[in-house]
């Protein structure tokens, strides 16, 4: 995909006038699901336990982002509650302390508040407080996802306070920031769970690697510090040049299955996620759900033009 039309869709992604079009669209509910897995908790966890009967582990994103209303952060995070409560009657919730959790939920920050106008940094942080009390007594992992690097630095600052009474706290690292190979230096210690990720906003070329060749050989330098490190990495990719590095990247550490784990998008590679997992890997499926999907469905159509293709030719009937 030229670069040209993936900034004019990661754009589109961020304009509310686009939304309410898209979203009106009479097409859209069918296509979206491919990549979004119903609106409903009870539709999501229906979803989770196919997957975890594949032997497949999970985790859960509620859609919303860049929220600028107190109140629809503070449902953001009943809504987490209720999903995790959910989540935590499967017979898959892990409660002893230490061992690889099955069952996780990924948050936004800016869903929780990060980007309101005053004390926006401390009301995230209280949010996602809550939400991490509630998976621990439900026997759940959390990891907190990476968004635009405008918000890079509050996101590792409130991960870093929360780790004080949630060690197992994960955070998303996108290699295609310039800082995040020093990060990961900095995050790779004992018990840290990291999810190394290409990155899928539109960055300046100032703070972020634009040529795909350059994000790629980043994330390879990305991954060795991860493999060498004390912590837990998560390979949070599609692409197969990036997993074929990865199984030998943790095969030079010596790390044995349940040091490391595979994380793909729900719907995308699903043949790849089985294949992983029947040779003996644990891999994660991350699974979106909500009415907020608009946000996640375009950058995942700015992502590979097949998807693009996809979304034209249902709209066009075909
Ligand atoms: P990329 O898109 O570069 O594709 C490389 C190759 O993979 C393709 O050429 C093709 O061969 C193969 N491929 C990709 N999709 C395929 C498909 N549908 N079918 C067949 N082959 C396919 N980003 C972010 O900024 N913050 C975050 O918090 C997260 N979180 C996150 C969690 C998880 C679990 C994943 C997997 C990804 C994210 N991301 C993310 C998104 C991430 O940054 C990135 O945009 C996408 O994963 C796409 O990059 P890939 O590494 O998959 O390869």
């Amino acid at each position: 995909m030229s670069a040209l039309l993936r900034s004019a869709l990661l754009a589109a992604a961020r304009s509310a006038q686009l939304e309410r079009a898209v979203t009106r669209l009479p097409v859209s509910r069918d296509v979206v699901s491919r990549f979004v897995a119903g609106t409903s908790t009870d539709q999501v966890v229906s979803t989770a336990e196919t997957l975890l009967r594949s032997g497949r582990f999970i985790s859960i994103d509620y859609l919303g982002e860049d929220t600028t209303d107190l109140t629809q952060a503070q449902a953001t995070v009943e809504q987490y509650r209720v999903l995790i409560a959910a989540l935590g009657r499967l017979p898959q919730a892990e409660t002893t302390s230490g061992a690889v959790r099955p069952l996780e939920v990924s948050v936004k920050l800016s869903a929780l508040g990060q980007a309101l106008p005053r004390d926006g940094h401390a009301i995230a942080r209280e949010h996602a407080h809550q939400i991490c009390t509630a998976a621990e007594a439900a026997g759940l992992w959390v990891t907190v996802d990476a968004e635009d690097h405008t918000t890079t630095d509050s996101t590792l600052a409130i991960v870093r306070e929360l780790r004080e009474d949630f060690p197992w706290l994960g955070t998303v690292l996108q290699a295609y920031l310039r800082r995040t190979e020093e990060d990961c230096r900095a995050l790779a210690g004992p018990q840290s769970r990291i999810r190394l990720c290409k990155g899928a906003y539109d960055e300046p070329e100032s703070v972020a690697f634009r040529d795909r060749a350059e994000v790629d050989a980043s994330y390879l330098r990305c991954l060795g510090v991860l493999a060498a490190g004390q912590g837990y990495p998560m390979i949070a990719s599609h692409d197969p040049a990036i997993i074929a590095a990865a199984g030998a990247a943790v095969a030079a550490a010596r790390r044995k299955c349940e040091e490391y784990e595979y994380q793909m998008l729900y719907g995308i590679r699903d043949d790849e996620q089985q294949r992983l997992t029947a040779e003996g890997n644990h891999v994660r499926v991350y699974i979106p759900y909500g009415d907020q999907w608009y946000g996640y469905f375009m950058r995942r159509l700015a992502e590979r033009p097949a998807n693009l293709a996809f979304f034209l030719r249902a709209l066009a009937g075909g």
